[in-house]
């Protein structure tokens, strides 16, 4: 691999990766200031620093620049207190009580290679290099550690910044973030996703307003409220035009992705743990390493950030074992049965689960003792008896002699009061002195900042899934944590409790998946709201949303989508009408809006799967033929407005394109519409599966698909159409011939 970081004499730094370049320098204050993020150029060392330099009346310690305005400098690690005014990445206190830090540059080394955090989730390296620069405050004897990796293959800056306290008092950090980002002034627009319980990933796009605006999460999750992610774009930039920063977190609990308009109108954004609900207290000789942030710069619109992180997120931070693996289809018993399980009716479930050609029997909640509801037994990870008499490994071993893979449902970060586990540690739960903590659906959170408590629960998980037959685990939490506190920490330390409580998740779920390699786990939240890198990091898949209707998933499979590649998203046929809104849809509409997810399922009650045999028997031979194809390949956003949802999903070898087209509300005598497809071989030709009828890939892409048309009446024989009414949809399926 050619270096792609370069150092020069006078101390200009720059990184330059397929797609981008970043360079900034040690200005002569010896401060580490920003000098370009975008795409890449031949000689980064020249670029222009003039404007940032331009003399403003203001106040300056530094002697020769009494009109360096550090407001108006873009900086690679800004603090607070010296004359920059903006949102600082690091601010705290120290050891005079005070919170002024002045951070200068120390000293650089480049490292072949990434270094993986150790205690949280990291992004893999592989044809990489990083550069660590080290910064410090010699007053205070606080070092800074900034990393930078860069990929020969991916466009994603992976940032994260290590404190070390080296000084002999204790230093308390408040904000520690992962990265700041000073980018130029320019007329930007923001993208982020934000939603809640069943409504996750809705988009909405604003002007960068002035002033500050943050996305964030007080929640303990990263939470369905708002999405890790953010995009800074150049205004007006559409799926294939503009200017685009992404940003996201390799962290699933309280983040902060924060923007700031500065006077001169140049953009901070930072990214990292957010500050409101953080106070480290590090003491002499410790160190405090940030969550990773990742950066991409795409110059060609959204479609191709979008790709870039699709790429990375695969290659880089799923588990590589689930890599390119068609995942099974399942059966899960949620919508069949609710916590109305046993033994009896699971059997009689896999053998449904046969009939119609699923995978995989997933055992939701339900199945541990004294589980009748929602009211009581979390934290009790034993099979019930009266329910489970013979136990879940010979449950499991039953329906595996079916043919089926068996799955089964965790809620392990939670526990009821009224369970056997709360009677014996009632010190085991998140909870504040004095006050009666907050139920959330009947249950409080376990306290995993204690190491005991991983502990208890790794060894519960591991007495179910040592029989050696579980396949596959939902792994669900279902409330946001209040009363932060825990009996396990001093006073002075309760405000460490959020980011200690992901520190023991992730231990737990570090354990877990080394010893279980081979188990497909799969996150879920009440659906989204802790859908993140953090958990993708060991769990290949994730249960995007309890959202099932297919109408109201739409949004949020394309909302995910600008991050997440459909790999690590799964989608049911569940019931209609559906149980969250009410809606009624055909079964293809249900099957087609999670087609595209790598995961396919159902969730239906017998009756329903009685009914619906035939199509059922279908599509899970559908999801069944099209499984590999729906892992590693290409999607695209093609179509996106009010009353329409048109998505590409290209398989990895190219040679199948798949187009789904929803077409929402109906209406009579309404245009003839294409879409556009891309990303094609323009000189291939693409036969549709359905009718033989072959079509050149430039026009496919320049021309475009004649979509199927919705009517109340037939207009033409040449016309494609859709079922009448509303919600309708359509697949098509192109196989490519040889150019
Ligand atoms: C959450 C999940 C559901 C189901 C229930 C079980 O709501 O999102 O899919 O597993 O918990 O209690």
């Amino acid at each position: 691999m050619s270096a792609m970081i370069t150092v020069s004499e006078n101390l200009i730094f720059s990184l330059t990766s397929k797609n981008f370049s970043y360079v900034f320098r040690v200005s002569a204050e010896g401060l580490i200031e920003h000098l370009y993020y975008g795409g890449p150029l031949q000689n980064p060392e020249h670029v222009s620093i003039h404007h940032q330099r331009t003399q403003r009346e203001t106040s300056s310690v530094f002697e020769g620049h009494q009109h360096l305005n550090l407001s108006g400098m873009p900086q690679e690690f800004p603090s607070f207190g010296t004359s920059d005014y903006r949102f600082p990445a690091l601010h705290g206190r120290n050891a005079d009580g005070n919170t002024i830090f002045s951070l200068q540059y120390k000293k650089h080394k480049i490292v072949k290679e990434k270094p993986r955090l150790k205690k949280l989730p990291s992004a893999r390296g592989g044809d990489s290099e990083t550069l660590v620069v080290t910064l410090e405050d010699t007053l205070h004897k606080l070092e800074v550690e900034l990393f930078y990796t860069i990929y020969a293959d991916y466009g994603v800056l992976v940032r994260s910044a290590k404190f070390k306290n080296k000084s002999d008092v204790e230093i308390q950090l408040q904000h520690a973030f992962s990265s700041a980002l000073d980018l130029p002034p320019a007329e930007y627009e923001v993208l982020h996703l934000h939603g809640t319980w069943a409504r996750e990933f809705n988009e909405e796009r604003i002007a960068m307003p002035k002033g500050r605006f943050v996305i964030e999460s007080a929640r303990g999750t990263s939470s369905a409220a708002h999405n890790p992610f953010i995009a800074v774009m150049q205004k007006g930039a559409t799926e294939d035009y503009g200017r685009v920063y992404g940003t996201t977190l390799i962290y699933s609990g309280n983040f902060a992705l924060s923007l700031e308009t500065g006077e001169f109108e140049d953009v901070r954004l930072l990214a990292g743990i957010n500050p409101f609900s953080f106070h480290w207290r590090l003491k002499p000789g410790k160190k405090f390493c940030t969550p990773e942030a990742l950066h991409v710069y795409a110059d060609k619109g959204l479609r191709s950030m979008s790709h870039l992180w699709h790429d990375f997120i695969r290659e880089k931070i799923s588990p590589p074992k689930f890599k390119n693996k068609a995942r099974p289809t399942y059966l899960n018993t949620w919508e069949a049965a609710y916590f109305d399980v046993d033994e009896t009716k699971v059997l009689h479930l896999a053998n449904k689960a046969v009939e119609v050609g699923v995978d995989m029997l997933v055992l939701d909640d339900g199945w541990f003792e004294g589980r009748r509801d929602d009211t009581s037994s979390l934290g009790d990870w034993r099979a019930d008896k009266a329910r489970f008499p013979s136990g879940i490994p010979s449950l499991a071993a039953r329906v595996k002699a079916k043919g089926l893979k068996f799955g089964i449902w965790f809620e392990p970060e939670m526990v009821n009061p009224d369970s056997q586990l709360f009677k014996d540690h009632p010190e085991w739960v998140i909870q504040v002195p004095g006050r009666k903590p907050s139920l959330g659906r009947n249950q409080l959170t376990l306290d995993l900042s204690r190491s005991e408590v991983v502990d208890y629960l790794y060894g519960q998980i591991d007495d179910i899934l040592s029989c050696g037959d579980v396949d596959y685990v939902k792994w669900d939490m279902n409330r946001n944590m209040t009363e932060v506190g825990s009996g396990g920490l001093s006073r002075n330390r309760q405000r460490e409790v959020s980011h200690r409580y992901m520190l023991g998740l992730y231990n737990l779920l570090e354990r877990l998946t080394t010893t279980y390699p081979d188990v497909l786990f799969e996150n879920c939240a009440s659906g989204g709201n802790r859908f993140d890198l953090g958990m993708l990091s060991y769990m290949p898949q994730g249960w995007i949303s309890d959202m099932c209707d297919p109408i109201g998933r739409l949004d949020i499979i394309n909302g995910a989508s600008y991050l997440y590649p459909l790999d690590v998203t799964a989608a049911y046929i569940g019931p209609s009408p559906n149980h969250q809104n009410g809606r009624k849809t055909s079964i293809q509409t249900r099957f087609l809006a999670g087609v595209f997810c790598a995961a396919r399922g159902i969730s239906l009650n017998e009756t329903d799967i009685d009914a619906y045999k035939d199509d059922l028997v279908h599509f899970m031979d559908l999801a069944k033929s099209t499984a590999q194809d729906m892992v590693g390949g290409r999607f695209d956003r093609l179509i996106k407005n009010q009353n329409e949802v048109c998505w590409q999903y290209t398989s990895r070898d190219e040679q199948t394109v798949y187009i789904a087209y929803f077409h929402i509300l109906s209406a009579p005598n309404l245009p003839f519409r294409r879409a556009r497809l891309m990303g094609l071989d323009p000189k291939s030709d693409y036969i549709l599966v359905d009718d033989g009828i072959s079509y050149r890939g430039d026009a496919l892409m320049q021309n475009g698909l004649p979509l199927p048309y919705v009517t109340t009446s037939h207009v033409s024989d040449e016309v494609r159409y859709m079922d009448k009414g509303d919600f309708s949809s359509h697949l098509f399926t192109f196989k490519k011939t040889a150019s």
